[in-house]
């Protein structure tokens, strides 16, 4: 196999037999192709895209870079849900205690942070001592006994996408269809579930700005699913502002424990619960969802789903007390306020310029050898559609002394204040499969 050669085909177009995209995926993740050349192919597949054969081949090569889990011996119905990543996302700390708690197995292999957007990865390295990297044998047991296990992409299991995921965070080839789609599938085709939800966001702050991509992106993802005998649903919701109040991986950590208390923003536990419930359904558990969402509402409230959250953390290696004390965690250095600019509406926020402005503050990554810091952040006090008086602060920023300035600058051009309307979106947008 000549690298170059496949790079230059792809670049101009044409399509790549199974046998070279596989050879491909075998290189790079044994280490024979340097990340310099998989970097130019997947910016060749950015431009040019792939076929529907090809995506199949590659998605199934990145599958079975790893070991292919087979979980049929624990009893249970095992579900996962997956988001194709927004700012502010921390559903999954939330949604897998809580479906947990509602009598599913949820097997659930996460990413770090992508682009503009946050990761679950990064937000569980937030709690002291939690370790997202555990050996197969270990993953299977959580998932046996606690019900859950919240790991990453390991060298066993998917480990081509742990790969190409890092290059893709930093070389500007994250938004892309057939990318994404076999990223998304090849590590959760690999964890052994029956059935899978997928939470693909659209807007300002998504991969996907408009609906038809975002349509596009979950049929692509369902058609994957389907080929491979897994049923697969999506949702397709709103990312045109931040989820919830926090964005940063310490202050969105303290976010999901305040809401498994059922103390949580209303847009983040409305939409965690519409997944929990679509996960049921999915596992043929729900006869009437009004009554099923009820009682996920109640399991919030009643501690059931902390309850295993503590749990979780305790058996990863982390300090449960973050659940009662939330600064165990630390806390950034400096507090300072955003105020708005001028009194009106808050109409509009751009919620890609949001999760940028974070990013400026430490929250992720420029580089692949770059670390975070977890406790810097912004917690906004105001959203979409709020009136706010000139001066009165829309957000806080949490920071260490490090990219204020652009921060501030990022925060001046994603949030557009005026005389009203502000724009009106539903949060769960479509369903899909
Ligand atoms: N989530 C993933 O796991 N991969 C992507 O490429 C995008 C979101």
């Amino acid at each position: 196999m000549h690298v170059p050669e496949l790079i230059r085909r792809k670049r101009d177009g044409e399509k790549l037999s199974a046998d070279e995209l596989r050879a491909l995926i075998k290189g790079y993740t044994d280490g024979d192709i340097p990340d310099y050349q998989m970097a130019a192919f997947a910016m060749a597949v950015y431009f040019q895209s792939m076929d529907s054969d090809e995506l199949g081949a590659w998605t199934d090569a990145m599958l079975r870079s790893g070991e292919v889990l087979d979980l049929s011996d624990i009893r249970g119905v095992k579900v996962d849900k997956h988001s194709t990543g927004g700012v502010g996302d921390k559903v999954s700390l939330i949604l897998a205690p809580l479906a947990v708690a509602a009598g599913l197995k949820v097997p659930m292999i996460s990413g770090r942070g992508l682009g503009h957007t946050g990761g679950t990865l990064d937000k569980l390295e937030s709690i002291p001592g939690f370790d997202v990297n555990q050996p197969v044998g270990e993953f299977r047991r959580l998932v046996d006994d606690i019900g859950l296990g919240l790991i990453g992409q390991t060298g066993e299991i998917a480990p081509a996408d742990k790969k190409l995921y890092a290059l893709r965070d930093v070389t500007a080839t994250v938004e892309c269809i057939p990318l994404i789609a076999s990223s998304i599938m090849s590590k959760k085709l690999a964890e052994g579930i029956d059935a899978l939800v997928l939470d693909v966001k659209v807007g300002s702050g998504a991969f996907m700005k408009d609906v038809d991509n975002a349509r596009k992106l979950g049929e692509t993802m369902i058609g994957i699913g389907q080929a491979m005998g897994t049923e697969v649903r999506a949702l397709i919701t709103d990312m045109d502002q931040p989820l919830g109040l926090a964005v940063g991986n310490t202050l969105e950590v303290v976010e999901s424990i305040a809401t498994l208390r059922g103390e949580g923003p209303e847009d983040l536990t409305e939409i965690t619960v519409e997944l929990v419930c679509e996960m049921l359904d999915a596992a043929d558990k729900v006869d009437d969802r009004d009554y099923t969402k009820k009682m996920l509402y109640e399991l919030l409230q009643d501690g059931s789903a902390l309850h295993v959250f503590r749990e979780i953390i305790e058996a990863q290696g982390g300090n449960p007390e973050v659940c009662d004390d939330p600064t165990i965690m630390g806390v950034a250095d400096h507090v300072v306020t955003f105020g708005a600019p001028k009194a009106g509406v808050i109409e509009h926020m751009n919620a890609e310029q949001v999760g940028l402005a974070a990013l400026e503050l430490g929250a992720g990554r420029h580089t692949k050898e770059d670390d975070i810091d977890p406790a810097v952040g912004l917690v906004f006090r105001k959203k979409r559609g709020e009136t706010v008086e000139k001066d009165e602060p829309i957000l806080e920023i949490h920071h260490n002394g490090k990219g204020l300035k652009d921060c501030v600058a990022r925060l001046e051009k994603a949030i557009r204040i005026g005389d009203g309307p502000a724009d009106d979106k539903p949060l769960i947008i479509e369903r899909l499969g």
